[in-house]
C-alpha cells in the first residue's frame, strides 16, 4: 500500500468525431467510479431502485475481462504540451478507428488512446521508430508506451486542455463539505471527490497490460490483473496499483495425463516450494522491469516479505505499483469487497468517509507500520454494517450459502467460496441514513470491547479473541490469521479516542447544523467537515490547533478525561 507519485486529473473525449473530441468533460464534476458496477451509487439516496441497479451490476470477473480487453486495444502516448489535437487524431485514425481517448498530466502530457481493434495498435507500432539518442544508448524494447514527436508546428491552437495532476486537498474538501446542506450530502460529496474516475480506472488496467507485455517475454500466456483498491470499489484517486501476475491460465497446466498411450509433457525446472517459485519468477520479472521497462523507476524486489512483491513507480501514470504473484487469496478479498460495495451504495460511501477521516487523523498511513491498514478499516466498516438491525449487508457465511457451483473456490485449503451473482442476494430492508450510520459507526467502535473480542465478518458476530493482539480482525478466508496483527496498542487507542471524539462532535447540535456558507472560500466547517479538522484529543504532530465550537461542560469534561487517558500513550 502506498500513495501514488501524483494523482492525475484526466480529461476524456469520445471517439470518432473531432467536434466531440473538443468537448471537455470535467472529471471533477462528472466523476464516474472505478467499478462500472456501482456507477449509479448515490450516497444521498440510500434506498434507490434496486431493480434498476441490479441490471448494471457485473461480477468483478466480467468487469476485469472487459477492462483487460479494452486495455489491450489501447496505447499510452506522451505528447508535447501544445500538440495539435486534431492532427494527432487524424494521424492515429490512419491506423484504425479511435474508439476513445483522453489526455492527462503526469510528468508531462499523456494520451490514452483506445482503438476499436488490436490490428490498429499493431499498425501504429509498426510505424514507430526506436529513438536514437546522442551520447546515450537505448534498450530497443518495444512497447505500447510511445512518444509523439514533432507532429506539427507548436504554435497552432492546442485542442487538449489538461489540468495539473492534483487531487483535492483536505482543506479544499473541508471547504466543499462545509457548503453542503446535510451530512448525507457531505458524505456524497466526499465520495464523489475522492473515488477513482472512469479514466483513472482505464489507466490502471492499461498499466497492467503494459506490464503484461514485459512479463510475456518469459510467460507469453500470463495475465496481469489489478486487485485491491484499484478495483474493489473503495479506491481513492492516488491509491497504489496492486497487480497480480496470473500464470494459472497457461495452457497445459490443467491437462490431465491420459492413462494409456503416448503423450508429452514439458520438461520444467523444479523448486522446493511454491514460494520459491514465486520468488524466482518475481525476481526475474522485477529485473526485466528494472532494466527494460519504459517508465518504470525505483524498482525494489521485496522477495522475503510474507507476500513477495516487486515495487516500483510507473512514471507515465504516476502510480506506485506492487506486483505480486501467487496471491489468490488477496484476489478473493478484492472480489468480496467489490461485492459488498456493490450491494448497497451506503457501503462505499461510509467506507470512503471513514477511510478519509482515518487518513486525515493519521490512523492510517501510506508507510507500513503499526497503523490500521485501509483493508482492516474496511473490514471494520463491513462488520459494523452487518451488526445493524436489520443488517445492511449479509455475513460471509450467508454469501457462501448462496454460492453456485461456478463460485466454488478453495485456495491452499481455505474455503473462499461465495456468491458472485448480485441478483441472488436479497436486498436488505434497513433504511438508515448515512448521517445516522456515520455517527453510529463512531459510537460502535468507541464502545466495542476490542480488548476482548475479535471482529469476524464471516459470522457477522464478535468472538472471543483466539490470541493476544491489541486488535483482532479475523482474516475472512485464512481464518486462523489476524489481518490487523501489525496494529499496536497506541495506534488502537488513538483510533478509539478519535471515534469517541467524532461521535460526540456529531451529537453536538450546534456543530452539526449547516452554516449556509454559500459559495465563498471561507465556509465555517460543520458536520462531517468538523470531523476532518485536527483532533483536540489525539492530535497529529504539526497540525494547527483547530477552532472549536464552545463545548458544553459535559463534553469539555469528557474531552479532558480522554486527553488525560491518551497522553501517556501518545507522548
Ligand atoms: P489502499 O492501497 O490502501 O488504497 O487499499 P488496498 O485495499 O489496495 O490495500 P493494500 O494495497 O494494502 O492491499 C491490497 C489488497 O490485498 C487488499 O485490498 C486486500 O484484498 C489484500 N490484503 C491486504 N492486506 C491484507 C491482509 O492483511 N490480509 C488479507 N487476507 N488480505 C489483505
Ligand atoms: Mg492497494
Amino acid at each position: 500500500m502506498a500513495s501514488s507519485l501524483a494523482v492525475c486529473r484526466l480529461h476524456m473525449r469520445g471517439g470518432g468525431s473531432f467536434v466531440k473530441c473538443l468537448q471537455k468533460v470535467d472529471t471533477f464534476l462528472h466523476r464516474s467510479i472505478a467499478t462500472d458496477v456501482v456507477a449509479a451509487a448515490r450516497a444521498d439516496a440510500p434506498r434507490k431502485e434496486e431493480s434498476d441497479e441490479k441490471e448494471e451490476r457485473k461480477s468483478l470477473h466480467s468487469l476485469q475481462v472487459e477492462r483487460q480487453e479494452q486495455a489491450e486495444r489501447s496505447v499510452l502516448i506522451s505528447c508535447q504540451p501544445r500538440t495539435n489535437e486534431k492532427k494527432f487524431l487524424k494521424f492515429l485514425s490512419k491506423h484504425g478507428d479511435v474508439k476513445k481517448y483522453f489526455f492527462y498530466e503526469s510528468y508531462g502530457i499523456y494520451a490514452v488512446v483506445e482503438f476499436s481493434d488490436r490490428e490498429s495498435v499493431a499498425s501504429l507500432l509498426e510505424g514507430a521508430a526506436i529513438p536514437s539518442v546522442s551520447h546515450e544508448s537505448t534498450v530497443p524494447f518495444k512497447s505500447r508506451l510511445l512518444s509523439l514527436r514533432n507532429l506539427d508546428s507548436p504554435n497552432q491552437l492546442s485542442g487538449q486542455q489538461c489540468q495539473p495532476q492534483t487531487t483535492i486537498t483536505i482543506n479544499e474538501l473541508t471547504q466543499r463539505l462545509s457548503r453542503e446542506e446535510s451530512v448525507d450530502q457531505q458524505i456524497a460529496s466526499l465520495t464523489k471527490a475522492y473515488q477513482l474516475t472512469e479514466e483513472n480506472s482505464r489507466l490502471r488496467f492499461l498499466v497492467c497490460s503494459l506490464l503484461k507485455d514485459i512479463a510475456a517475454a518469459y510467460f507469453p500466456e500470463c495475465t496481469i490483473k489489478p486487485f485491491g483498491s484499484s478495483v474493489n470499489g473503495f479506491g481513492k484517486l492516488g491509491c497504489d496499483l496492486d497487480m497480480f501476475l496470473d500464470l494459472d491460465g497457461i495452457s497445459g497446466r490443467n491437462i490431465k495425463m491420459p492413462k494409456s498411450g503416448l503423450s508429452l509433457e514439458y520438461q520444467v525446472k523444479r523448486a522446493n516450494s511454491e514460494r520459491a517459485v514465486t520468488q524466482s519468477i518475481l525476481s526475474v520479472i522485477g529485473e526485466c522491469v528494472d532494466q527494460f521497462g519504459p517508465g518504470c523507476v525505483g524498482v525494489q524486489k521485496i522477495l522475503n516479505a510474507r507476500c513477495p512483491l516487486v515495487r516500483f513507480a510507473h512514471q507515465p501514470s504516476g502510480f506506485q505499483c506492487d506486483l505480486t504473484a501467487n496471491n489468490r487469496v488477496a484476489m478473493k478479498s478484492t472480489e468480496l469487497l467489490y461485492l459488498y460495495g456493490g450491494l448497497d451504495p451506503r457501503v462505499r460511501s461510509l467506507v470512503f468517509t471513514v477511510r478519509c477521516w482515518a487518513r486525515t487523523h493519521g490512523v492510517t498511513s501510506s508507510i507500513p507500520g503499526a497503523w490500521i491498514t485501509n483493508f482492516s478499516l474496511t473490514v471494520m466498516v463491513l462488520f459494523f454494517l452487518q451488526k445493524r438491525s436489520p443488517p445492511i449487508i449479509p455475513t460471509l457465511d450467508h454469501l457462501r450459502d448462496l454460492a453456485g457451483p461456478a463460485d466454488k473456490s478453495v485456495i491452499e485449503g481455505n474455503d473462499c467460496t461465495f456468491v458472485s451473482d448480485f441478483s441472488k442476494i436479497q436486498p436488505q430492508s434497513n433504511t438508515e441514513t448515512l448521517e445516522k450510520l456515520l455517527g453510529e459507526f463512531f459510537e460502535f467502535y468507541a464502545t466495542f470491547p476490542l480488548s476482548r473480542m475479535s471482529i469476524n465478518i464471516r459470522k457477522g458476530k464478535e468472538q472471543n479473541k483466539p490470541e493476544v493482539a491489541p486488535l483482532h480482525i479475523q482474516n475472512p478466508f485464512e481464518t486462523s490469521l489476524n489481518v490487523s496483527k501489525n496494529v499496536n496498542a497506541t495506534q488502537l487507542d488513538r483510533f478509539v479516542v478519535l471515534c469517541q471524539e467524532s461521535s460526540w462532535l456529531l451529537q453536538q447540535t450546534e456543530a452539526n447544523t449547516p452554516r449556509g456558507g454559500g459559495g465563498g472560500d471561507d465556509a465555517t466547517p460543520w458536520g462531517l467537515a468538523t470531523l476532518l479538522l485536527p483532533s483536540q484529543v489525539a492530535g497529529v504532530k504539526g497540525r494547527k490547533k483547530r477552532r472549536r465550537e464552545p463545548a458544553s461542560e459535559r463534553i469539555k469534561g469528557l474531552l479532558e478525561s480522554l486527553k488525560n487517558k491518551n497522553q501517556p500513550k501518545t507522548s
